[in-house]
């Protein structure tokens, strides 16, 4: 059975005191339960909330990394440097990423074989456009992008990799997908990764939904079927918010 996964992306959020105080207030409202957490935290403040996190089993993530261990590489940060910080995830190919720092099919599936040689679960992020969507054409575009980010990820792997879909349209915009908008698509998502490995393989695979989820709207969303948790952007800054979000 899969387990409910809520994780936290704070995006370029917080300064590291910031987190501390975050982590300090969040352990106090956090009991653990069936639900798996984690939170994304910019690269400077992993240190941080991997000891604040110490002991809680609240999971850690980076927001990206680069595909080869090291390298000349100006800026970047490998999966052999957090994974020896202990951080447990890594989201890949986050829209914003593609939107605005050139990544592509390409580049997200080396990170994500990358990852996974590492030791580091990837948050694999695919979604459409409103331009897309208006068009009709979101199953296709997604498809595309669940076929060549998961190229070369060998079946035991690919139960490893958590699937955030993220309609760009819904992120940040207040514009939720319905609960039957994000089922068809997370639905259809699990059909492709049937048709790419098996019906087991694809029913173990979690699969998130992102884009303006909130208290209001999170149990909704995760009653659907095929929607196992979700990808929580703006709400996951405040901890009263997040947890809300996790007991949905
Ligand atoms: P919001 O929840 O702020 O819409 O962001 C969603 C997101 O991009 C999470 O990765």
């Amino acid at each position: 059975m899969r387990k409910p996964f809520i994780a936290g992306n704070w995006k370029m959020y917080k300064t590291a005191a910031e987190a501390e105080s975050f982590a300090e207030e969040f352990k106090k409202l956090y009991e653990p339960s069936d639900v798996r957490v984690a939170i994304a935290a910019p690269f400077t403040q992993l240190w941080a909330l991997k000891k604040a996190f110490e002991g809680t089993g609240i999971g850690l993530a980076a927001q990206n990394m680069h595909w080869e261990d090291q390298g000349a590489f100006t800026g970047e940060v490998s999966a052999p440097m957090l994974k020896e910080i202990g951080v447990d995830y890594c989201i890949i190919g986050h829209s914003e990423r593609r939107q605005y720092f050139n990544e592509t099919d390409e580049t997200v599936n080396r990170k994500v074989l990358k990852a996974l040689e590492a030791g580091i679960l990837p948050i694999l992020c695919c979604g459409e456009s409103l331009e897309t969507r208006d068009a009709g054409d979101q199953n296709a575009f997604v498809e595309a992008q669940i076929r060549a980010d998961f190229a070369g990820v060998a079946a035991e792997d690919a139960k490893k990799v958590t699937v955030a879909y993220e309609p760009i349209w819904a992120i940040g915009t207040g514009r939720t997908a319905s609960p039957e908008q994000a089922q068809d698509m997370c639905g259809f998502i699990r059909e492709v990764l049937k048709d790419i490995y098996s019906e087991d393989i694809s029913e173990e695979i979690t699969i998130q939904y992102g884009g303006s989820v909130k208290p209001a709207n999170a149990s909704d969303l995760m009653n659907q079927d095929d929607i196992d948790g979700a990808l929580v952007g703006g709400a996951s800054l405040k901890p009263a918010d997040f947890i809300e979000i996790i007991h949905f």
